[in-house]
Formats: structure tokens, sequence, C-alpha cells
């Protein structure tokens, strides 16, 4: 549970989208948080891992102008945003699944943008599943010349926990990775301590009632490790 996030050094709200309208009404729902700052989206159930993904989400948050979205090669494009990069990795076309895509390129559920993507996504008109499209968001940002696409390469990864199947995978791909290198995915204590937003005091508090698990042991060694 993330809860408000405070015992991670975070700050986290939460707004409810009361039907499901379209990831695009996402950006809509938040304006009032974002209080004309510039978002950044992502879907719950995607699950990004590997290939410098850090440095590459650096890179997009710091860009000011337009939109960066990250694509990735998938067998099933049909059933995603597809992405057609030309020779000089700009985006050429995006479409919301095509029944005959263009690419094998799908576009992933993380989305940085500008401060001008609440005012396109209100002018966005409901798609004929009835949602406002995020492929339409990126989709003007690509008209007006300002989206960048980035590609996941093949060293990255790219699931989906959607589905009880998909679920499955991302499970086994998580403990497969995390058995082998006795280190944590996304583990959110850890990633607030190696950035400095909680201390080791702090850590060993949020340790101390999971010590007789893995997870907290796990949590106490990198404290003994950082002496
Ligand atoms: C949504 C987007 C699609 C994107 C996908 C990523 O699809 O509409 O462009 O490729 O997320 O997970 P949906 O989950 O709404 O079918």
């Amino acid at each position: 549970m993330l809860l408000d996030g405070r015992r991670w050094g975070l700050r986290i709200e939460y707004a409810e989208q009361p039907e499901p309208r379209g990831i695009a009404q996402a950006l809509i729902i938040a304006e009032p948080f974002l209080d004309g700052a510039s978002p950044v989206l992502i879907l719950g159930d995607n699950l990004f891992y590997g290939g410098n993904l850090a440095a590459a989400l650096a890179a997009a948050n710091v860009r000011v102008d337009g939109g960066t979205i990250f694509a990735h090669r998938v067998k099933n494009a049909a059933e995603y945003g597809v992405v057609v990069i030309d020779e000089n990795g700009h985006a050429k076309s995006i479409e919301e699944k095509p029944s005959v895509p263009k690419s094998p390129y799908a576009v992933t559920g993380l989305y940085f943008y500008d401060n001008r993507a609440v005012d396109i996504a209100r002018t966005l008109k409901p798609s004929a599943r009835g949602e406002l499209e995020i492929t339409d968001v990126n989709r003007t940002y690509l008209d007006r010349g300002s989206l960048d696409v980035q590609l996941l390469g093949r060293g990255a990864a790219w699931l989906d926990t959607g589905t009880p199947e998909a679920l499955l995978q991302a499970a086994l791909f998580v403990q497969t990775i995390e058995e082998r290198q006795g280190l944590k995915i996304a583990c959110p204590e850890e990633v607030a301590f190696r950035a400095g937003w909680v201390d080791a005091d702090q850590l060993e508090r949020l340790a101390a009632p999971l010590a007789k698990t893995s997870y907290g042991r796990y949590l106490l060694e990198l404290i003994k490790e950082h002496e």
C-alpha cells in the first residue's frame, strides 16, 4: 500500500476517475493538482525494467517543451498504440490498436508532457470505445513536431500486469531476477533510502516491524552495507 507516501519521504495524493473514460482524462482530472506544472503519466498496470531506464527517464524529465513517449517491440502490436519510427529515430505516425499495425513498436504506458497536455486533453472527443485516447494526445504533439519517441531496446522489459496471466508472468520475471541477484526490483524503501529521502534511522524504523520476514531482513541488510 502506498498510502500518503510520507514514510518514504514522498507526498502522494489521489484523485478518482469515476468512470473509465480514457487515459487522457487523467490529465483533466489532475489539472488542479498540476497547477500549471508538466505532467508525467504512468499506467498502474505497466511494469518497466532495465535498459538504462533511469537515465532515459531523467532525460525525459528535463525536457521543457513537447512530449516524450517510450516504444517497445511486441509480438501483438495490434493490441496497443503503435508508433512508426523513421531511420532518424523520429515518430512518423501513431495509431491506436490498428488492425494491421504498421510497425511492431507499441507505445508503452509512460508519458512525459509539457504543461500544454491538459489543454490538449480538453480538446479531445471520445473515441469509438467512448474514451479520451492518450494516443490522440500523442498525435497532437506529433502533428506539432514536438513528440520525442524513445525506443526501449531489446535489453529492456516492458510487462503488463492487467490480467491474471500477465500478472503471473510478470511475477515470475521479477522473482527470477530478484533470486538471482539478491536485489529487489522496485522496493520503495530501498529506492527512498538510496535517493536520500529517508536516512538509515528511518529505514531501520520501517524495517523493524518486518524484521522476521525476508523483506525486513533485506532492508536491514541495506543499512549494514551502507555503513
Ligand atoms: C492503453 C493505450 C495504448 C497503450 C497501452 C499501453 O491501452 O490506449 O495506446 O499502448 O495502454 O499499455 P488500453 O490499456 O487502454 O487498451
